[in-house]
C-alpha cells in the first residue's frame, strides 16, 4: 500500500509503496497524483528506474512536453525526444546534458510557453557527494502570506517571463541578448494564479532574471520583483532536497519553484527529466 508521509503540513512529502513505473496501477497512480496535488512536491527513494519507468510515471501526470527544442539539438542525437539530460558529464568533448554544475538559479520550468509544464519529474541516476541540492519553494504558502500592501500592489498584474536564458544564466540555442529586460522575448502570466485543480491561490513568478511587470516603468517593476522575490523565496516556504542515487521528485511546476546549488565540476551528477504538458484550459 502507498504511504505518504509529509515533511510539512501542507508541503513536499515522501512516498513509500510505489510498483516500479512500468507497473502503476490504477490505485497507487491515483493516490500518487493526490499526494502531488495536496504537498506540491513528492520524492520517492531507492528506485532502479530506466527510461521507460520514468515515462510511464509521468503519464500519471498528462501526456508528455517535449524539453526545450535548443537544448535537445545541443546535445546531439541518440537519445529519446521524451528525456531531458541534466548533467556536467561531457563525452568527446560534448556535454551530455543541459544545466552543466553551475547555480541554477529559481525558476519553473518552461514558464515562457503560454501553457507551461503541470508536472516535472528528475530522476537521479548519478549524484555528486556534495553540493548539488535541489531547492523548492512553495508559492502557495507564499501567496498566503503576502503582506497587504505586497498582495493589493501584484493584484491584477502580470508578469513577463523570459525565454532566452536557461535556469543557470546561459543563453538559449537561438537567442540573443536583449539591449534591457523592456525588449526581452517572453510571455506574459497573471503574478497570482488560480490553481485550476485544487482551486488556491498562488504566485506564478517564473524566473527573476529578465523578468517585467507589464505596464510598469523599468525601475518600479525592478522594485516590486525584488520585494515579491524576497519574500517568496523565504525560507520558511523552502524544502531542500538532498539526492540519493535512486530518487524520483516529481514537482506541480504550477505551485512550485525551484533551484540548484551549485557542485564539484570533477565530480559526476546525471539526471533524467520529463515534464507534462500544461491544459489549454484552467490558468487564467
Ligand atoms: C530541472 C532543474 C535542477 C537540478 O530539471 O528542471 O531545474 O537539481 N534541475 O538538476
Ligand atoms: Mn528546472
Amino acid at each position: 500500500m502507498i504511504e505518504v508521509r509529509p515533511y510539512r503540513p501542507r508541503f513536499a512529502a515522501q512516498v513509500f509503496g510505489l510498483p516500479p513505473g512500468t507497473r502503476l496501477g490504477p490505485a497507487a497512480a491515483n493516490a500518487l497524483r493526490q499526494a502531488w496535488l495536496d504537498y506540491g512536491v513528492v520524492i520517492v527513494r531507492g528506485l532502479h528506474y530506466g527510461d521507460d519507468d520514468l515515462v510511464a510515471v509521468s503519464r500519471v501526470f498528462g501526456e508528455p512536453e517535449l524539453a526545450p527544442a535548443s537544448e535537445r539539438q545541443a546535445r546531439g542525437g541518440g537519445l529519446r525526444p521524451d528525456v531531458w539530460v541534466v548533467s556536467n558529464v561531457i563525452e568527446n568533448g560534448r556535454p551530455i546534458g543541459s544545466l552543466g554544475y553551475g547555480e541554477a538559479e529559481w525558476h519553473s520550468d518552461m514558464s515562457y510557453l503560454a501553457e507551461p509544464p503541470t508536472a516535472s519529474l528528475l530522476y537521479a541516476l548519478e549524484v555528486s557527494p556534495e553540493g548539488g541540492d535541489t531547492w523548492f519553494a512553495d508559492m502557495a504558502a507564499a501567496h498566503d502570506a503576502l503582506a497587504p500592501d505586497l498582495k493589493a500592489a501584484i493584484a491584477g498584474e502580470r508578469i513577463n517571463h523570459p525565454s532566452s536564458l536557461t535556469a543557470t544564466g546561459d543563453l538559449r540555442l537561438g537567442a540573443t541578448r536583449p539591449a534591457d529586460v523592456r525588449s526581452a522575448p517572453g510571455t506574459l502570466h497573471p503574478a497570482i494564479e488560480v490553481h485550476p485543480e485544487t482551486g488556491r491561490a498562488t504566485l506564478f513568478l517564473g524566473r527573476r532574471r529578465w523578468a517585467r511587470i507589464e505596464g510598469l516603468d523599468l525601475a518600479a517593476s525592478e522594485e516590486l520583483l525584488d520585494r515579491l522575490w524576497a519574500h517568496a523565496t523565504r525560507p520558511a516556504f523552502v524544502h531542500v532536497h538532498r539526492w540519493q542515487v535512486g530518487d524520483l521528485v516529481i514537482w506541480d511546476n504550477r505551485r512550485v519553484l525551484h533551484r540548484r546549488d551549485a557542485f564539484d565540476p570533477a565530480a559526476r551528477r546525471i539526471m533524467h527529466r520529463t515534464q507534462v504538458r500544461g491544459s489549454a484550459v484552467g490558468r487564467g
